[in-house]
């Protein structure tokens, strides 16, 4: 079975062509900058050659699962979609909420391209029955949230992008770190987002948040995917010069993330989220569940962690602020605020990671 958004929604972003878009979130989703999510390529033919015989009884149990497609009717509205006053919505809450759906429509189907090629380049029997499944549930997820945006007349053409957005190529083992942490951050903040408005509820200012607990299970399970991919070959978390990696992208990943949030203080104001709380409550729960397979795991408690966080975001916004000014003043602004950034991320690298054992089995179940 292979669907794609264009098929569920075929007159996605008919909207943005008839010009009713208030905001261009086509440009907003296609375009490529450090902090938007990217469209990734890799090298499909190596991916392929995976051998999954020393996971396979675990494997074989988390295909099972996928197979049995427990979300296969929850991307649906239902009586619990409560209508949505777009208009009456406050307009800076506005703009950030459609940037945070857009945002995360493009993650989603950003996974969703990836996890298709590979099915349909792939020849692995195991390889491909994963990547199916995988992206059916991004199609569903990127697809549930562009329903969302339609109904404030913003709808991304999720077809359109395939063709327009830049693809960044990554080695198979980076898009093993990069996917797994995405996947596994993915689940962290949907269950996060899920449990606070479960307990506050006057806050969930829109219905899309209901639906987010059966929704993380499933990035549960693609993390636990990537996970067994992994352990499939010890040297790709115990080598030297993988952890190094490994811990590249954690700082990478998490520094994103909290440049990101912090550029969204109404959403999370609605949301009555402490952005920077937020985080580390994101971070936390990250690290726990990637000692299931991460043999380091970064000192977000360690004193230069916060710190250097906030450098960082003081210095994207100088460097936001130094594009829009322009000019040979704007360009060295710009580079100033580049090395700070820089600076900054060596600083975060260098914070000593901590270590531990690898569990002899790697399986976990959601427990947020
Ligand atoms: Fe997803
Ligand atoms: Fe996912």
């Amino acid at each position: 079975m292979n669907i794609t958004p264009m098929d569920l929604y075929p007159d996605s972003g008919a909207e943005v062509a008839a010009g009713m878009a208030p905001m261009d979130t086509q440009a907003m989703a296609t375009e490529t900058t450090l902090l938007n999510p990217r469209f990734y390529t890799t090298d499909f033919d190596e991916m392929d050659k995976i051998d999954v015989t020393p996971v396979r009884a675990e494997w074989d149990k988390l295909i099972a699962q996928m197979k049995s497609d427990p979300n296969k009717g929850h991307f649906k509205k239902t009586d619990a979609w409560d209508a949505v006053d777009w208009d009456g919505m406050y307009p800076p809450l506005k703009r950030e909420f459609i940037d945070f759906l857009v945002s995360s429509c493009t993650a989603e189907f950003s996974g969703c391209v990836l996890y298709k090629e590979m099915k349909r380049r792939g020849t692995n029997a195991d390889i491909c029955e994963l990547f199916n499944y995988m992206a059916r549930d991004e199609a569903r997820h990127a697809g549930f949230i562009n329903d969302a945006l339609r109904e404030a007349g913003v709808a991304v053409n999720l077809g359109f992008l395939t063709k327009a957005k830049k693809y960044t190529y990554f080695r198979p083992k980076f898009i093993y770190y990069a996917t797994y942490l995405s996947e596994k951050i993915g689940y962290a903040r949907y269950i996060t987002i899920f449990r606070h408005l479960e307990a506050n509820p006057d806050q969930r200012f829109h219905p899309i948040f209901k639906w987010f607990r059966e929704w993380c299970n499933d990035e549960f399970s693609h993390g636990e995917a990537f996970a067994l991919l992994m352990k499939t070959d010890p040297k790709l978390t115990e080598s030297f010069t993988n952890k190094l990696w490994i811990k590249f992208f954690l700082t990478a990943v998490y520094s994103t993330m909290w440049v990101r949030d912090h550029a969204r203080p109404e959403f999370h104001k609605a949301l009555g989220v402490e952005i920077s709380w937020y985080d580390q409550e994101v971070f936390r729960k990250t690290s726990t569940i990637a000692r299931q397979i991460f043999p380091i795991e970064l000192d977000i408690d360690h004193p230069r962690w916060i710190p250097n966080l906030e450098r960082m975001n003081r210095a994207f916004l100088a460097m936001d602020a130094a594009k829009r000014q322009g000019g040979i003043a704007g360009k060295l602004k710009g580079w100033a605020a580049g090395a700070k950034a820089a600076l900054t991320f060596a600083s975060l690298y260098t914070i000593p990671a901590k270590r531990h054992a690898l569990p002899a089995s790697v399986r976990l179940e959601p427990s947020y």
